[in-house]
């Protein structure tokens, strides 16, 4: 199943490329970052955006924050690698991939500490390089084992853009849902249209279009009424972060999909790979829920759609008590309820592997 674009890239002139998903699907076009600020600057305002793909792209931008370090001693260059690990959190704070791709860039630097900083600055370019391949093998391996979740002809409906627009490449939902038609299944997608950003509508239905799996898009507020004929037989979602509990934070509205697919007996899915699991989070209640612009509720492609002068709010994401998760699909395998003992060994096995 071909996917003829890159989300994000290490270009041969030194640069990060990125799809730009803030014109998605109207046209598309690719941004090129020559320096940290225009990383921040991208992830911040989310041409590049989903938990993995903010990952890979932040270990990019820091490694173009090193490659423009003026340092002659590592100490130097180490605080000042510091000081844009520090602001380069910032820029979105629920996806824990961030501060996962961030922090092991530093740990990468100190592993290399003895060499010239000529070749610790080219580590970590090929570190974050090897990110973004290892994200790309992890939602194949994910596919793999999520597939098995889906039944020939189900009727799977998805929310936001967990596709390889939101990762490196593949996807974690919607890679599940490309391995199952991998396998032969017949599948088909609802796909909320995801309000207030719009993910699902501008972008989870413009790659599944492309890859010619059939999909049908819905508002936000008619997922209850499919649910209720009948004609969804399971939902798969992705994560910005899940606690040690199995908590998992999403975007926002995938709550309400989890307690309206228990009230149906719907089987409720989340694929994810396990640099979103945040085993020093022991439930969801720690996860910080980014707020953003309240214009994105007030606008639509920035005409009004509310009267001047009423305030919005606007939390970007949600939290879906473990409770409500009937599975979660990993590189690893499948880890199923008592989150606190699956996830941990799973992470486990990651790390012995
Ligand atoms: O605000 P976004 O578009 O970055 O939110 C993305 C999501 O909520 C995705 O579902 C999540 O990051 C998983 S992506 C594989």
């Amino acid at each position: 199943m071909g996917q003829a674009f890159e989300t994000v890239a290490w270009t041969d002139r030194g640069t990060v490329r990125l799809i730009d998903q803030t014109r998605l699907p109207a046209e598309e076009s690719y941004v090129e970052c020559r320096d940290f600020a225009a990383v921040y600057h991208a992830i911040r305002s989310m041409q590049v955006r989903g938990a993995p793909a903010i990952g890979v792209a932040a270990a990019m931008g820091m490694a173009l924050g090193a490659l423009a370090i003026r340092a002659e001693e590592f100490p130097v260059f180490f605080e000042e690698l510091e000081r844009l690990a520090r602001e380069m959190i910032t820029a979105r704070p629920t996806a824990v991939n961030l501060a996962w791709a961030v922090r092991r860039i530093l740990r990468t630097a100190q592993k290399l500490r003895d060499l010239p900083l000529v070749a610790v600055r080219d580590g970590l370019v090929r570190e974050a390089c090897l990110m973004k391949a290892e994200d790309v093998a992890a939602n194949r391996a994910m596919g793999r084992h999520g597939q098995a979740l889906l039944p020939d002809g189900a009727r799977v409906l998805t929310h936001c853009n967990a596709g390889a627009l939101a990762t490196a490449g593949y996807g974690t939902a919607l890679g599940v849902i490309r391995a199952a038609v991998e396998a032969g299944k017949r599948i088909t997608v609802w796909v909320d249209e995801t309000r207030p950003f719009l993910q699902g509508a501008r972008l989870t239905a413009w790659e599944l279009h492309r890859d010619g799996i059939p999909v049908t898009l819905i508002t936000d507020n008619m997922a209850g009424h499919f649910m209720q004929r009948g004609q969804v037989d399971a939902v798969v979602v992705g994560a910005d972060r899940i606690a040690a509990n199995g908590d998992t934070a999403n975007k926002i509205g995938t709550y309400a999909l989890a307690v309206l697919a228990r009230a149906h007996g719907i089987p409720f899915y989340v694929a994810t790979p396990l640099s979103t699991v945040d085993l020093e989070m022991p439930d969801g209640s720690g996860i910080p829920i980014e707020e953003r612009a309240p214009e994105e509720v007030t606008h639509l492609a920035g005409r009004p759609l509310a009267p001047a002068g009423v305030g919005a709010a606007n939390p970007a994401f949600d939290v879906t008590p473990a409770a409500y998760i009937t599975a979660i699909a990993t590189e690893q395998g499948i880890a199923r309820a008592p989150y606190a003992e699956s996830l941990r060994a799973l992470a486990a096995t990651a790390v012995a592997g």
